[in-house]
């Protein structure tokens, strides 16, 4: 047994999983996400046909050109377009089936947010086929997209509707200006290590369909079970982000610049660097925020009140660690994610604290086994609402449906610190849910014949 490497104790099969469920982007990155309509079905599996030499397993390898790869995804209307029987349509997840826009009132897409101002066709049901394509650097971007290009360019019945380019900023961070998708959970067999030692990794099936999840059950899974085993759903979400409005709201709390850095460190629960508060409570620490073996390597026991990270930061809501073992209610390790957020738009250059107009922001994206319990029960019961905290009348202060009324907590010595109406620093552009398959339910896809 002890022979076995972790990958066959699980059996995880790497070289069936798409490489984006598993692999994280490179740094530097840049990327283009893609959207398709598909008008014609014969037309929308010669599609997938065509793009299955285009997409990566997620199998370990020492090649560098599999730093960059094409990931493919399809929303409901989708499979519906592809000609999936209806046998196998019915035993999706009921939150897939109904698409992302019209889960907006309980995510909190309201107002601003509400999919009648999304950008279209996001939220629409033209909305067929996702690619992604991640790669280090332009000039390999482009070898992939190129690969993808072949499979739709030229084939009548199928149109791109949508196009997104994003690139991760010269300063290595996204608009807010910290350094992000450093919290991800280590998953048992993928090969990649934890980073945090605190953490045993997550039961495969919490993250890929077809094998346990940490309720030791088998999820439910698509049928036939060529289709369903090794996907995973994909989550993915347009964010813009209204830096200006969250610098000028940190300058009118502070009273000076390293006050208003400690602010923006305690709305996001890490320093800009990504040194968390947990480790370094007082003063950024960009050495730790760069080590990859250290900056995700804690837990929130030792600070209960919230003096070092408080219990409303952003990423202590959407990850609280240990911080709830006393609630025995609350199983942290059935809301966890995988995320593969990347930036678009360009930076608001340092210090300038008026709108410029430019749209830019994030491409969330979510993979994981359980739409409900993982995606949607973190936006909608840790970042949106604070009854888990025992402070209902607050939000995530950084990505939270805010609307001026808002506050945000700091636990201090001897009395605590109140930020008050907390304007919406994020706004929804539109995002939609998906299914990424595993690479032999592509071909099965591709073969559909009724
Ligand atoms: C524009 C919107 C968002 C921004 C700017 C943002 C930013 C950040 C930052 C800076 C971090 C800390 C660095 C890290 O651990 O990666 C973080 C962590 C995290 N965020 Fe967000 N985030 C956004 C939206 C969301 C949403 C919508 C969700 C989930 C529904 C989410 C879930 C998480 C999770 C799970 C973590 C990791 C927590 C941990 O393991 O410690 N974020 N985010």
């Amino acid at each position: 047994m002890d022979r076995l490497t972790d990958h066959e104790r699980t059996g995880l099969e790497l070289d069936d999983i798409q490489s984006g469920a598993l692999h994280e982007r490179p740094s530097p990155y840049v990327g283009r996400y893609l959207l398709l309509r598909i008008d014609d079905r014969a037309a929308g599996r010669e599609l997938v046909r065509r793009l299955l030499p285009a997409v990566d397993s997620g199998s370990p390898s020492a090649d560098p050109s599999r730093d960059a790869w094409v990931t493919v995804a399809f929303s409901f209307r989708g499979l519906e377009a592809l000609g999936v029987p209806q046998e196998s349509l019915d035993s999706f997840d009921p939150l897939f089936k109904q698409g992302m826009a019209a889960r907006a009132t309980e995510l909190g897409d309201v107002g601003e947010s509400s999919p009648e101002h999304w950008e279209k066709p996001l939220g629409t049901s033209d909305v067929h086929v996702a690619l992604a394509a991640l790669s280090p650097d332009a000039t390999r971007l482009e070898a992939v997209a190129d690969r993808a290009r072949l499979a739709y360019e030229r084939l009548p019945g199928i149109d791109v509707i949508w196009r997104q380019d994003c690139y991760q900023l010269p300063t290595g961070r996204t608009s807010f200006g910290f350094k992000d998708g450093i919290g991800q959970p280590a998953v048992e067999g993928s090969g990649i290590p934890a980073t945090n030692r605190n953490e045993a990794p997550l039961k495969a099936g919490e993250i890929i369909l077809g094998y346990r999840d940490e309720t030791g059950e088998l999820p439910p899974m698509p049928l036939p079970d060529v289709l369903g085993r090794n996907g995973t759903y994909v989550v993915f979400r347009k964010l813009h982000t209204r830096v200006a409005a969250y610098r000028q709201y940190l300058r009118a709390k502070a009273a000076n610049r390293e006050e208003e850095t400690l602010l923006g460190a305690k709305l996001v629960g890490r320093w800009q660097s990504g040194a968390p508060l947990a480790l370094s409570p007082e003063e950024d620490d960009p050495e730790l925020g760069a080590d990859r073996e250290r900056n995700n390597d804690f837990l929130y026991g030792d600070d209960p009140r919230g003096f070092k990270c408080p219990a409303g930061a952003h990423a202590r809501r959407a990850n609280p660690r240990d911080a709830l073992d006393d609630d025995g209610s609350v199983d942290v390790r059935l809301h966890r994610m995988i995320r593969r957020g990347t930036s678009y738009g360009p930076m608001l250059p340092e210090d300038v604290l008026e709108d410029d107009g430019a749209d830019r922001g994030i491409i969330f994206v979510f993979a994981g086994a359980h739409l409900k319990r993982q995606f949607e029960f973190v936006k909608t019961q840790w970042l949106n609402d604070g009854i888990f905290i025992g402070a209902p009348a607050e939000r995530d202060p950084l990505v939270g449906p805010n609307d001026g009324s808002g506050m945000f907590t700091i636990p201090k010595r001897p009395i605590r610190r109140r930020l008050q109406e907390l304007p919406p620093f994020v706004v929804t552009r539109g995002g939609e849910y998906c299914f990424a398959p595993g690479l032999r339910a592509l071909r099965w896809l591709a073969e559909l014949e009724t």
